[in-house]
Formats: C-alpha cells, sequence, structure tokens
C-alpha cells in the first residue's frame, strides 16, 4: 500500500475517531516521490547514504564526490523553513526509515516501537513550541538522529540506543530534510 493510500486510510480512521489530523499529510508524500525514494536510495547501490548522495548529485548537477564534501561539511540546517522539496523528500525518508517506532502521524506508537522506550511524540505541545523557537528544527533534533538518543538496549548487536544512531545510514542532508517534514506542522498555510 502505498503512503498516500496509508494517508487516506488513516484520514478516514481519525475522521471517525474525531482525533486531529496527522503530521503535514497537506504536503504529504506523494507515491511517485515514495516510489522514486525506494528506486533510487533504498534499493539502489551501496547502502542508502551512498545511493542517495549519488541521486541527488545527479539532480544538483555535480559529482557524488563533489555532493558528498558539501554533505559532511554541513555544520547547520541548510533548509529554510517551509522548503517544500526538502519537505517532501523528509516525508519519503520519514515513510522508509522512521515510521515503523514513531508513528503514521509522528505521535509515537509504530508497529517496532519498543513500549520500554517509548518513541517521540513530535506533536506534542512542548515539541511544537521548541519547533517554534528555532525557526523549524530544534538542533538538538540532528545530534539525536546522527548520534542517537536514550538508553543503550539490552542485548542488542551491534551495540545501539534506544533512539538508534543514522550516521553510517544516512547523510546530512536525508537527516535535516526528516526534520523539516517533522518541523512541518508549524508552517502556516
Ligand atoms: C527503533 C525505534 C526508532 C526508530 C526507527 C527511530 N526512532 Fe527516533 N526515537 C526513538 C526513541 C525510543 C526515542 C526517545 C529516546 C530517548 O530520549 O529516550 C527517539 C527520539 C528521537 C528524537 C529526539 C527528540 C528529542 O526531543 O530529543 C528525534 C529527533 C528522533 N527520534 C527522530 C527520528 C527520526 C528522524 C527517525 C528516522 C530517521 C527516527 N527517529 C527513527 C525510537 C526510534
Amino acid at each position: 500500500m502505498g503512503y498516500r493510500t496509508r494517508a487516506l486510510v488513516f484520514l478516514a480512521v481519525a475522521g471517525l475517531v474525531g482525533c486531529a489530523g496527522p503530521l503535514a499529510l497537506e504536503i504529504a508524500l506523494t507515491d511517485e516521490a515514495e516510489a522514486d525514494y525506494r528506486t533510487h536510495v533504498v534499493e539502489g547501490e551501496g547502502g542508502t547514504r551512498s545511493a542517495f548522495l549519488a541521486w541527488y548529485a545527479r539532480r544538483e548537477g555535480v559529482s557524488p564526490a563533489e555532493f558528498e564534501a558539501r554533505d559532511e561539511a554541513l555544520q547547520s540546517n541548510p533548509f529554510e523553513r517551509g522548503d517544500r522539496a526538502a519537505i517532501a523528500l523528509g516525508a519519503a525518508v520519514y515513510a522508509e526509515h522512521c515510521m515503523s517506532c514513531h508513528g503514521f502521524d509522528a505521535r509515537g506508537g509504530g508497529p517496532e516501537e519498543d513500549p520500554a522506550h517509548p518513541a517521540k511524540d513530535f506533536t506534542s505541545g512542548i515539541a511544537r513550541l521548541s519547533i517554534d523557537l528555532n525557526d523549524g528544527v530544534p538542533p538538538h533534533w540532528f545530534d539525536a538522529v546522527y548520534d542517537g538518543k536514550g538508553p543503550m538496549l539490552a542485548d542488542h548487536d551491534p551495540p545501539a540506543r534506544a533512539m538508534p544512531a543514522y550516521r553510517d545510514e544516512l547523510s546530512r542532508t536525508q537527516v535535516w530534510a526528516v526534520l523539516h517534514y517533522l518541523g512541518s506542522k508549524q508552517v502556516s498555510k
């Protein structure tokens, strides 16, 4: 089932039980964008990070090595708040890598969430305040995704935190994009 279909199913259920709308579905991922990300990144050569760097480099018209150097030099958030292309890319990253724990609507409760270590609810009042105070993305979120966060899991091989580290799996550009997706609920239209 594509992301959009799941989104519609979710909206229908949310409407029936009368809860608030899910995160940023007004700019949700299209099936084409999801398929594009799967083909070029998830099923691409050499793991998601290098497949993404090669794919994005082509889109930017530079060599993969040049784009990788640019990505590694990123010291801070490269996107403006509300950048629709970044949010759309971030939605694809989220659906692929984060939704399993943080849930369809980014409130936590995804099927792979460990009940002993609840995943973050990105729609809480505190999260939304932090998003606003930081102009779209709280910078410490980057560190949580890149380096992992929370307690070390017992019996996990290789060792991992409750919030896994993505530095080997995702480029900095992908991480900033997914954080813009999470922050996008606060973008006024
Ligand atoms: C295996 C389950 C799991 C997956 C997959 C996962 N997370 Fe998490 N995440 C967690 C848990 C658990 C926490 C809470 C950690 C803590 O502080 O104890 C967390 C915390 C976070 C935080 C920190 C929030 C804060 O306020 O400090 C961010 C940001 C985050 N996750 C983003 C992501 C993104 C983006 C992805 C996908 C690239 C992702 N997570 C994938 C489980 C997961």
